[in-house]
């Protein structure tokens, strides 16, 4: 039979472009030769190509040949190896609350699954329904914790006078934070502002939140990419899992693995015993069992093959303990060349006396600068240069090359003093 009349769906509204995708969109669609996208959040090669690491390969060759592999589902926490060593990643192989079994570890669909089913449990079995995040924060954020019915806050982080930690500013919101509010923090690397506190500054922070029993929620996208060592870029969560009080983590293997699409992560969630820990787990099960029932088995198997450090039971040269190391080795790769980015655009803006200090883009960390242009420079960027970031003036310093700072600095340049 023929249908007709309008459709079911007739008044369904049209939803607004997110950000981020439309810069990538108007990217794509400049015909210049000369454009540069430095909004997007992936490590880009010299070359400006995507980086698949080659242990990443090696990984999937490995998984290929291996005679026991199946592809069947796997348990609604995931794969329990994968768990336990994402749980040492994050918390250290020395970690007491994993050996005191505190540690409930539940493999999902990259940081965002994290955050998402993190915030869902939070929504239904924490006390408080109001979370607290940095003033700016990664644009998805808020919506995790919204998409659960958690009030969003803010607590303020950068200091646009500085381009740096508005520390005085964060400890006073914090402080004013209703007791036993969830923060959410980034724990290195911060996006989209690339400040980071120090370690006395994390050790007030930490203090303060554990006085006012805040409940502690971090963000690891980026560990590693900050000083290129995990145990480092770990240290502010290992503070707070040191002091015996609780915490949620959600780490993600997006951009230190480049495993970007096959998202791949885990949510940990540090107890106070091992008893709730279990109690935790179960109900986390409830939780992701109507969403997705499982997660995808091929991106854990990579990450398990890299960082197991037992041999291979597969005949090949390599053992999975070299893995690792190769693994180490091509992150400090990416951490290197964005740092090298960091100060070749600073010198380039510094040798061409461009009104303003600078200072902030070698003194920022990680993969981002919020660099201080305003969104009348952005624009100006974008239609005279074809240079696409997000209207904040953030860059993706890893979409830069030795070939594209001078490019960029020119057009720094043109935009302040255009705007001046
Ligand atoms: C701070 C932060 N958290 C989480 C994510 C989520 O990434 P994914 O879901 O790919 O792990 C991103 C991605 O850009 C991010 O920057």
């Amino acid at each position: 039979m023929e249908s007709d009349g309008d459709s079911v769906f007739e008044y369904v509204t049209r939803a607004p472009d997110i950000p981020v995708y439309a810069v990538m969109v108007a990217y794509r669609e400049d015909p210049s030769p000369f454009k540069l996208n430095l909004g997007i959040g992936v490590y880009r090669t010299e070359e400006g190509k995507p980086l698949l690491l080659n242990v990443v390969r090696k990984a999937e060759k490995l998984l290929v040949n291996e005679l026991s592999a199946n592809k069947e589902y796997l348990p609604i926490t995931g794969l329990a190896e994968f768990n336990k060593l994402s749980a040492k990643l994050i918390f250290g192989a020395d970690s007491s609350a994993i050996m005191e079994n505190r540690v409930t570890t539940v493999h999902c669909l990259s940081g965002s699954g994290s955050l998402r089913i993190g915030a869902e449990f939070l929504a239904k079995h924490y006390h408080q329904r109001t979370v607290y995040m940095s003033q700016p924060t990664y644009a998805n954020h808020p919506n995790f914790f919204v998409a659960a019915g958690i009030t969003v806050k803010t607590y303020r982080y950068y200091d646009p006078t500085t381009c740096g930690l508005d520390f005085q500013g964060m400890l006073e919101d914090l402080g004013a934070a209703s007791s036993g509010a969830i923060v959410l923090l980034q724990t290195c690397g911060h996006n989209p502002t690339g400040v980071d506190p120090n370690l006395e500054q994390w050790e007030q922070i930490r203090k303060l939140m554990r006085l006012k029993g805040l409940l502690p929620f971090f963000d690891c996208a980026y560990q590693g990419f900050v000083s290129s060592s995990l145990d480092a870029d770990a240290q502010p969560v290992r503070m707070f899992v040191a002091d015996g009080g609780e915490c949620l983590t959600a780490l993600s293997y997006s951009k230190i693995m480049g495993l970007y699409a096959e998202r791949v992560g885990a949510l940990s969630i540090v107890c106070k015993t091992a008893d709730v820990a279990s109690r935790v787990e179960s109900q986390l099960k409830l939780i992701i069992r109507p969403m997705y029932s499982n997660p995808p088995i091929h991106g854990a198997s990579i990450v398990t093959a890299i960082l197991k450090d037992s041999p291979s039971i597969v005949t090949v040269i390599l053992t999975y303990r070299e893995m690792y190391g190769e693994w180490i080795t091509e992150l400090k790769a990416m951490t290197n060349r964005i740092t090298s980015m960091r100060q070749q655009l600073y010198n380039a803006l510094h040798d061409r006396a461009i009104p303003g200090d600078w200072s902030h883009i070698t003194k920022q960390v990680g993969m981002f600068s919020l660099t201080g242009l305003n969104a009348e420079q952005v624009a100006f960027l974008t239609k005279e240069y074809h240079i696409y970031m997000s209207s904040d003036g953030r860059i993706n310093l890893a979409g830069l090359s030795a070939k594209t700072v001078p490019y960029l600095a020119d057009a720094i340049h043109a935009a302040v003093t255009h705007n001046a």
